[in-house]
């Protein structure tokens, strides 16, 4: 196990290259998809589009990985069980934050925003394009709810395979489809020397117009 004074040693030093006002875009989805770009070619950072999706209800708070499969004029696109935790905490409250963390590029966009279901059609023609085996298992796995055994799971896998064999179309599950993320907040963070990092934050005014600001690190 790591001890406490190791811990508390990790530190980094952060690079010169910076955020300037005068470099950068009015609208934030252009420098979003220029650090995406950043990200995806850089061969330590694996898989560039994972973002963490946190939302909360109720019961309290909760974080998780999820795939950013669309960026669109709407906003940020991911695809999911609508059953799920997570679906079950978005239709409580549909206030939800994402972080990409791009540590290697000293790196982090912070989106906040409202989450809702994309069209069917939409999904329907997302879940198309899915492996036949993630398709399959799209039906087979009750996201979020207990499971007895590993042997449940794969049991199920089995009679949904059986059902559609290969050659035969896959329909949606009723229970699978997008959510899109429509961003009030778009948040660049960019590692700086002496801890002097760059925070730009693009935030939707009442006419939808992005009005840009730095905030302290
Ligand atoms: C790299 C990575 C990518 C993932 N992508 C997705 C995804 O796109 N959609 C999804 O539903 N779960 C994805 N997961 C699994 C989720 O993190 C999570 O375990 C699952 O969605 C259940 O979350 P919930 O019970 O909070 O709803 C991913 C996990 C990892 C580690």
């Amino acid at each position: 196990m790591t001890a406490r004074e190791d811990i508390a040693a990790m530190r980094r030093q952060y690079g010169e290259v910076g955020l300037v006002e005068a470099d950068l875009p009015a609208d934030p989805y252009q420098l979003f998809n220029t650090w995406l770009k950043d990200a995806a070619g850089n061969e330590i950072v694996v898989e560039a589009n994972a973002m963490v999706l946190s939302t909360v209800n109720e019961d309290g708070p909760k974080s998780r990985t999820v795939l950013l499969k669309d960026l669109t004029p709407a906003g940020f696109t991911f695809f999911s069980n609508y059953d799920s935790n997570k679906g079950k905490q978005i239709e409580e409250n549909n206030n939800v934050s994402l972080v990409f963390p791009w540590y290697p590029l000293e790196r982090q966009v912070i989106v906040i925003g409202s989450a809702s279901k994309i069209s069917r059609d939409e999904s329907e023609k997302y879940f198309a394009t899915r492996p036949r085996g993630s398709q399959i298992g799209a039906w087979a796995s009750a996201q979020s709810t207990e499971l007895a055994s590993r042997g449940e799971l794969e049991k199920r896998f089995a009679e949904f395979e059986a059902k559609w064999p290969e050659g035969t179309q896959i329909p949606i599950p009723p229970h699978w489809g997008g959510y899109v993320i429509s961003p009030t907040s778009i948040e660049f963070w960019q590692g700086r020397y002496s801890r002097l990092h760059d925070r730009i934050q693009y935030l939707k005014d009442k006419n939808n117009n992005w009005q840009l600001k730095r905030l302290n690190p």
